[in-house]
């Protein structure tokens, strides 16, 4: 990057040879001589740095810098003038300027001052995209909601952060914000400085999972070339999250109780004992009480995790945060998209209402933002939301199958219609096709028959209702 600098002097030969000597070191100068062309200079150029003479003809030096800093409070400004004066330069420095020099200063003096502005400039700029990364990070971590049900959730995850040493299991449905909530907890804790260490317990096979968070010792089995820590010894301090708890096996569960107990544990292959202090976060988006009442989960392991337990709700039960977090996301994707979208439109917001999403918060959040890679307008529309197919339809291809043909004569693609509705017509229009066949309509709906049952009697589709 090269950097800008305009000298602003009427004295000539002060500016020329200033702006020479500053070229020399790799920098762009331009020079003029008075502080309505410098104005209107910065007014049409980028400029990083300005050296400003205080005793210029019309504009004075101290009403340019005034201006300088109101209009571009980015670029950094040295004062150069003929005396020594301290009020001034006392008085400059208030007003933002980066330095004062006499003009009876020596060249190396100037080159240092220079390079340690712009040095200065390079670093603000670093600071402000971290503050502005943070900001982002901060961003995506609220809990966007006013529910009862969602301001019960936050009111736990208050509660249960102000508690060292915590073991918290929460528990809802695939994408009802389990993740966030963990997340939450660790950065509203005391522990936030530290790690917030996170493993889906579905991701590894169960023999890989006991070295992944137990660590080893070296010659523990044959690849174990070195010792390796596990991730509950990377966590020691913090927190650690124990995604989709409910997917592991007996084995593993057994050995987890152990550590959960003791608050110890042996790298496999070790034999010393390792305490550390951490906070247990676990989630399970399947019915875990059903799980022990078959046997498939520990009794004990399941109580030992149930010590807070934070549920989090669908979202179809609370409804009354749909338009709030459609709101959140046209706003995150505007951002990422570099969109101006402002709002759903009622119409569309209607449909958005109208569904029960199986996926829940994420399904909603994939739904807007499709809808705001189509939409060309300033507001989303029905038609950049009508793309998206009823569920279980993914498998159809809808060149053929599509809404309004399946539709038919009616042309029923009233677009006013929620979602469910539209489904409900949907499974209606394929059982009038297939003359009332379940397995067939089950088939071009590319949904599993027992789901189809499902549907049928959630809409009341049964022969006698048609
Ligand atoms: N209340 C909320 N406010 C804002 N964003 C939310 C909220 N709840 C969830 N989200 C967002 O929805 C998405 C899914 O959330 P998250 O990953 O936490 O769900 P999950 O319950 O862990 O899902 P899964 O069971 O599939 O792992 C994320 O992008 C998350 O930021
Ligand atoms: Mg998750």
């Amino acid at each position: 990057m090269v950097f800008k600098i305009l000298v602003v002097d009427d004295e000539e030969s002060v500016a020329v040879a200033l702006s020479r000597h500053l070229a020399r070191d790799g920098y762009q100068t331009s020079w003029v001589k008075s502080g309505e062309e410098a104005l209107e200079k910065l007014f049409q150029e980028d400029f990083h740095l300005v050296f400003l003479d205080l005793f210029l003809p019309g504009l004075a030096g101290i009403s340019v810098l005034e201006k300088i800093k109101a209009e571009f409070p980015e670029i950094l400004v040295i004062i150069l003038t003929a005396y020594e004066n301290v009020k001034m330069a006392v008085q400059t420095m208030k007003m933002g300027a980066f330095d004062y020099l006499t003009k009876s200063c020596d060249m190396e003096e100037l080159r240092v001052l220079v390079k340690k502005a712009l040095e200065t400039k390079k670093l603000r700029k670093e600071v402000k995209s971290l503050r502005a990364e943070i900001d982002r990070h901060q961003e995506a971590m609220i809990i966007i909601g006013n529910s009862p049900q969602i301001q019960e959730v936050r009111h736990l995850i208050q509660k249960v952060s102000e508690i060292d040493h915590c073991t918290v299991l929460i528990m809802g449905e695939s994408g009802t914000g389990k993740e966030l909530v963990a997340r939450t907890i660790h950065r509203r804790s005391a522990r936030t400085k530290n790690p917030f260490i996170d493993i889906s317990c579905s991701a590894l096979p169960s023999s890989l999972m006991e070295s992944e968070l137990f660590g080893f010792e070296r010659g523990a089995f044959t690849d174990a070339k070195n010792r390796k820590l596990g991730l509950i010894e990377l966590a020691d301090g913090g927190s650690l999250f124990l995604d989709e708890i409910g997917t592991l096996d007996h084995s593993m569960q057994a050995k987890l109780l152990r550590f959960l107990e003791q608050r110890s544990f042996r790298r496999v292959g070790g034999i010393k004992d390792i305490s550390v202090d951490i906070s247990v976060i676990a989630a399970a988006n399947n019915d875990l009480r059903k799980m022990m009442e078959e046997g498939s989960f520990r009794h004990d392991l399941y109580y030992r995790l149930n010590v807070f337990l934070i549920p989090v709700p669908p979202l179809r039960k609370r409804k009354e945060d749909i338009p709030l977090l459609a709101n959140h996301f046209i706003h995150k994707f505007n951002q990422e998209f570099h969109k101006s979208i402002k709002r759903l439109h009622p119409s569309a917001e209607q449909v958005i209402m109208g569904y029960n999403y199986p996926g829940n918060i994420r399904e909603l959040k994939n739904i807007i933002e499709r809808a705001m890679i189509m939409e060309e307008r300033d507001v989303i529309t029905i038609d950049s939301l009508n793309l998206f197919k009823p569920p279980g339809t993914d498998a159809l291809d809808l060149q053929h199958h599509g809404l309004d043909h399946m539709m038919g004569e009616e042309k029923a693609l009233n677009e006013k219609l929620p979602l469910r509705e539209l489904e409900r017509q949907y499974i209606i229009s394929v059982l009038k096709e297939t003359d009332g066949n379940k397995a067939q309509t089950a088939k071009i709906l590319g949904i599993a028959r027992s789901t189809l049952f499902k549907k049928i009697k959630e809409y009341h589709l049964a022969d006698n209702d048609e």
